[in-house]
């Protein structure tokens, strides 16, 4: 995913000055989109207002992701041509500010000053929280470099959006309830990046979802590198997991739905799959990546589970909630796969039946074990073996969504549709669903039939028209 957050990040604050303007870009995960989010709310207390372009803005951050190859390059060649930009508007006697934020300032850190020297700040995941102090500092002529993992938590220092920016958000959002990991699996550069494992605390989490329903959200999905490590302690004082603030949230007036990602097999324990089991508001989705099939590929992993282990969890979470749609991440070509291996996470594959999943050829990654390991599989191989898993993987969403023909289910109302009259909802196995006909107003939980499935979304009626449709057939 590659979104950007531009129209997101914020209202602007300024009545009494002209209004500074920011645009923001955001590459790579949904937490750099919620990240994204929570600085712009930041800079509107600044008198930043959002715009849509680089162009247009007094100050632009690249909120970078660090997971695939030549992540550094890509923002190294964005800044050249950001430089110019700003050589131009200095010409022009305009102020023109350039921040890297995200992974990718994490793992650069100074290194990125030092090779573009255009750039005015480099801030770390951690210190959001100072990036209005930091944009001040920079304004004074500083270069601000701040990576460090500081003792306070940033989002207990970050304003909250209002309503009405919350509002325009939509009606769906994302709430980061867990950052860093501590599984430490081999090709991953995550616990460097964003660091060790910090679950944010049950009472602020609740704070804030209530102020998102308040304002108009129905489906929360609560985003962690590692999601399901989160614990905290109930009211009163009692150890809880994810299973436990689920419930909490669930309890919420307003929310309809809610969702969670991204888990680890090791984490999914019996309160969370009851909570499956329990919760209408839990969406029957589970995004629970494997990477690999084959127990020698999973141990050089460090996973620190086997595919049957992986099987069996599926297993017990089917048992609790029978329609549960699994989702996954893949790797091929780890370093020493063979053809043996590779077949064992086709099998896995074919076992478990995916309604959507993700899949990438091994990068090294540079700093972690992965890339130090002998045996890598040559780029050839690698395309080959991925080409053969996206096929398969393809064949399954593809039959996932067929299999809802003739469906009649709930789904949210998100957006309007490319057509005059349409609007797109979600199922809730995440699919997208097109609706021709009006049935209702964004935001409302509406009953639809599901009449087609196109390979990315479902088409559906509403639900009483398709049945005087059949009556009348
Ligand atoms: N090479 C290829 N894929 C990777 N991922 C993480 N690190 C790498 C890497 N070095 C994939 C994993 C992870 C997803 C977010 O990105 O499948 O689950
Ligand atoms: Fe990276 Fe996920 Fe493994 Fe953590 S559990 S190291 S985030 S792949």
């Amino acid at each position: 995913m590659d979104a950007s957050t531009d129209r997101d990040a914020g209202d602007g604050a300024g009545s009494v000055a002209p209004a500074k303007r920011v645009f923001v870009k955001t590459y790579g995960c949904q937490m750099n989109v919620y990240d994204s989010q929570r600085m712009g709310d930041a800079l509107a207390a600044e008198g930043y207002r959002p715009v849509d372009s680089a162009d247009e803005a007094d100050l632009v951050l690249l909120n970078t992701c660090h997971i695939r190859e030549k992540a550094a390059e890509k923002v190294y060649s964005e800044l050249g041509r950001l430089r110019d930009m700003k050589q131009e508007k200095r010409a022009d006697g305009r102020e023109f500010l350039i921040g890297v934020t995200g992974c990718v300032a994490q793992a650069e850190g100074p290194e990125i000053v030092r090779r573009q020297k255009a750039v005015d700040m480099v801030i770390g995941p951690q210190t959001y929280h100072r990036i209005g102090e930091a944009v001040r500092r920079a304004r004074a002529g500083e270069t601000v470099v701040e990576t460090d993992f500081p003792a306070e938590d940033k989002f207990d220092h970050l304003p909250m959006a209002k309503p009405k920016v919350t509002r325009k958000r939509g009606v769906t959002a994302f709430l980061t309830v867990q950052e860093g990991c501590d599984k430490f699996c081999t090709f991953c550069v995550v616990p460097y990046t964003r660091g060790a494992e910090v679950s944010r605390p049950l009472a602020r989490l609740v704070e804030e979802a209530r102020g998102l329903t308040e304002a108009g959200v129905r489906e929360i999905t609560l985003l962690g590198q590692n999601v399901n490590a989160w614990h905290g302690e109930d009211a009163a004082g009692s150890p809880i997991g994810l299973g436990g603030l689920l419930r909490t949230l669930a309890e919420l007036p307003g929310l309809e739905r809610l969702r969670y990602t991204t888990s680890h097999p090791r984490d999914m324990d019996d309160d969370l799959i009851a909570a499956h089991r329990d919760l209408p508001v839990l969406m029957p989705y589970l995004h629970l990546p494997v990477q690999s099939g084959s127990d020698r590929i999973l141990k050089a992993m460090n996973r620190k589970h086997t595919a049957d282990e992986y099987r069996a969890v599926i297993a017990r979470i089917r048992a609790a909630r029978p329609d549960i749609a699994i989702s996954g991440d893949f790797i091929v070509g780890f370093p020493g796969e063979t053809d043996t291996d590779f077949e064992e996470t086709l099998r896995l594959v074919r076992d478990i039946g995916h309604a959507q999943a993700f899949s990438f050829k091994y990068s090294p990654r540079p700093g972690t074990p992965g890339a130090e390991l002998p045996d890598h599989v040559p780029e050839a191989v690698k395309d080959e073996r991925l080409q053969r898993l996206q096929a398969l993987l393809t064949e399954q969403q593809i039959a996932f969504g067929r299999s809802k023909i003739g469906e009649t289910m709930d789904i949210l109302l998100e957006k309007p549709g490319r057509k005059p009259g349409q609007l797109i909802g979600r199922s809730p196995w995440l699919q997208s669903v097109v609706i021709d006909q009006p049935i209702g107003e964004i935001g409302d939980l509406v009953t639809v039939t599901v009449t087609e499935a196109g390979p990315n979304s479902l088409f559906a009626v509403p639900a009483s028209s398709h049945m005087r449709q059949k009556r009348v057939s």
